[in-house]
């Protein structure tokens, strides 16, 4: 079984959402043993954005880049994801990794039914992070977001692990985290019993 890990906080060993992927990832190794993970930060390594050049293909060695980034995501069976909200939406570092798995032809297809999804059969948990409540509201483009991007491509197993309202006060942040780590044991999945 393979796991992709994904960070993009700006705020390092200070980020809400680092610390609950890496608590998710833990404890997805702690119950499946011989799992293989990748690891990928984006904010220390990040990706180029979209732009005319990378569509037209220009330079060959970004093509390639691009086709491991697509091909890591696509390899793995479980993918986590540090998704801090910035802005009321994600960080851009994370939508340039957006921008490469979101492919027409790999990862959806238009049919004359309407987009079809390709890249289902994997679970993909987001590690959710925010500095205000956001139940209900219509700022938030961070998770109403990243639920439409992952359902487009096919992903029917997505789950949020969430503290939110973390700027509010210590005491905020300190409840939040407790009981977004509270959840974690609840999406990590058994190993399968054997036949
Ligand atoms: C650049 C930046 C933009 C932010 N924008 C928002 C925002 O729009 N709404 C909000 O509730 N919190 C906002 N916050 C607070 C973060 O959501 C909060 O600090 C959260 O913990 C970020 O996740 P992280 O700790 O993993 O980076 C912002 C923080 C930063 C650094």
């Amino acid at each position: 079984m393979k796991l992709l890990h994904l960070d993009s906080s700006a705020l390092g060993a200070n980020s809400v959402s680092r610390e609950l992927s890496a608590a998710i990832v833990a404890s997805w190794q702690a119950r499946h043993p011989g799992l293989e993970v990748e690891y990928r930060d984006l904010d220390s390594e990040p990706l180029p954005h979209l732009t005319g050049a990378s569509l037209a293909k220009a330079d060959p060695a970004a093509v390639a880049d691009a086709e491991r980034v697509l091909e890591q995501f696509l390899a793995a069976d479980v993918v986590v994801i540090g998704a801090p909200m910035y802005n009321f939406s994600i960080p851009s570092t994370l939508k340039a990794w957006i921008d490469r798995i979101a492919v027409a032809g790999r990862t959806f297809r238009y049919t004359a039914n309407g987009p079809e999804g390709l890249a289902g059969g994997r679970k993909v948990i987001i590690a959710s992070a925010r500095g205000g409540l956001y139940a209900g509201s219509p700022a938030d483009f961070q998770e109403p977001f990243l639920r439409q991007v992952f359902t487009f491509i096919g992903v029917e197993d997505l789950v949020f692990v969430r503290a939110e309202g973390v700027s509010l006060s210590p005491e905020h942040r300190a409840r939040a985290v407790a009981d977004a780590l509270a959840q974690i044991d609840g999406v990590v999945e058994p190993v399968a019993e054997a036949a």
